[in-house]
């Protein structure tokens, strides 16, 4: 494969000079690779790109292009992509940190994984083996994983890791990245998950591999609280463009259309035919509903999903499962009971507290073990 490691560049003549050293080794642990590197600088006041030239006389495989200034993060990578796959014909290329925060002998094993098929490889923090600097401050770290928790259950990503800044993509899948004219939805950080959630929906083939984060001397800034926000914000607007097709949403869809079955069940063949007892209809009524919740389900809500167990199983889960909502509901009216008197507004409050958790309760439980990946 003929590759092209990006980095984008901000001040970080430090930094750069060693990296080139360290890379030239990893590169040629794998020769039967072609090796390219695209410094993508930002016109760093520091003198990145001097040093860069003159690197670039030790090494041929090294590409320079200096912008205008700094205009972020994103309009770099997406400059170094293009230049890799219209300059350079690329078959693949790699975002990498010029700072020192990744390894380069990560990039072999990125690359072994498209080797075997995947598309898109992910250095991940976040999987087993894989791990953050342990200098880190406990609520950075919880403010990563939460971040990376919140996208990948609003944007349903296939990834632990949503946010990681190293991974190798193949040029195969490189149509559907927005690398077009004002197709960014964000200059800074967040750009990663306008690129991620682009090839999840393409159907891209995805595999994450554990990646240790190294320490750098900087720690959390301004500019960082500027991403958190950014990446929030970037996450609810994907969401937004894409509602239709938010599994959530189906799931209460779905949940409604049984709620109403039930309702009518006992309404009409209960209470207003009498073809019923009424307690009997609320039991037909309510099997009702967990049936067609089920089918439904099945079919719209997780229809994309291979189904890791026999028909018997998923049913017989998914009924645990509703149980399992019903009796959330259950305690939580039954607490409202003892705190309150007869009538009281509290009971009303319990019964949507419940009705909410007991919907998180039912997602949860589809997602992770009726229909698990
Ligand atoms: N050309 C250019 N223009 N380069 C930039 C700019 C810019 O505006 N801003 C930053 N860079 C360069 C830096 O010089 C560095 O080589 C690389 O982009 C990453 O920037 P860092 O400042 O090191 O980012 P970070 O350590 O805060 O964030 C890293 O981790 C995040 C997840 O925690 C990156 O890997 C992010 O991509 C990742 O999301
Ligand atoms: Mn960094």
């Amino acid at each position: 494969m003929r590759i092209a490691v990006i980095i984008p560049t901000y001040n970080e003549a430090g930094a750069i000079g060693a990296l080139f050293d360290e890379m030239a080794g990893v590169f040629a642990e794998a020769p039967q690779h072609e090796w390219y590197v695209v410094i993508v600088d930002a016109n760093s006041p520091d003198g990145t790109a001097d040093i860069v030239r003159a690197k670039m006389l030790q090494y041929p495989n090294i590409r320079l292009i200096v912008e205008t200034g700094k205009r972020g993060i994103a309009p770099a990578y997406v400059t170094g992509m293009r230049y890799a796959l219209e300059e350079l014909h690329a078959d693949a290329f790699v975002e990498f940190d010029g700072d020192g925060q990744h390894d380069p002998k990560d990039i072999i094993r990125l690359i072994e994984v498209l080797d075997s098929g995947h598309e898109y490889a992910i250095g991940s923090r976040y999987v087993a083996g894989g791990g953050i600097p342990k200098e880190w401050a406990t609520y950075r770290k919880i403010l990563s994983r939460f971040g990376s928790l919140y996208a990948r259950l609003l944007l349903d990503l296939p990834v632990y890791d949503a946010t990681s800044g190293l991974k190798a993509t193949r040029a195969s899948a490189a149509k559907y990245l927005p690398l077009g004219e004002g197709e960014l939805l964000s200059k800074q950080y967040a750009y990663k998950l306008q690129f991620l959630y682009a090839l999840t929906r393409a159907g891209v083939s995805i595999k994450e591999i554990p990646i240790v984060f190294r320490i750098r001397e900087h720690d959390i800034s301004k500019s960082a609280w500027y991403d958190i926000v950014e990446s929030l914000r970037l996450t609810l607007l994907m969401r937004l463009q894409t509602l239709y097709e938010w599994r959530f949403l189906r799931v209460v869809g779905v949940g409604l259309f049984g709620f109403i079955c039930q309702t009518l069940i006992f309404g009409i063949l209960g209470v207003r035919l009498g073809i019923i007892r009424p307690s009997n209809a609320i039991l037909i009524g309510g099997e009702f509903a967990i049936l067609s919740n089920f089918f439904l389900n099945e079919r719209f809500s997780f229809g994309d999903r291979q189904k890791s167990f026999p028909f018997v199983q998923r049913i017989a889960r998914f009924h645990l499962v509703s149980l399992g909502s019903i009796v959330i509901q259950w305690v939580l009216v039954r607490t409202a009971e003892f705190v309150a008197p007869a009538n009281h507004p509290l009971l009303w409050a319990a019964y949507i507290a419940g009705l909410a958790l007991g919907l998180l309760s039912n997602y949860t439980g589809y997602y992770f073990w009726v229909w698990q990946k």
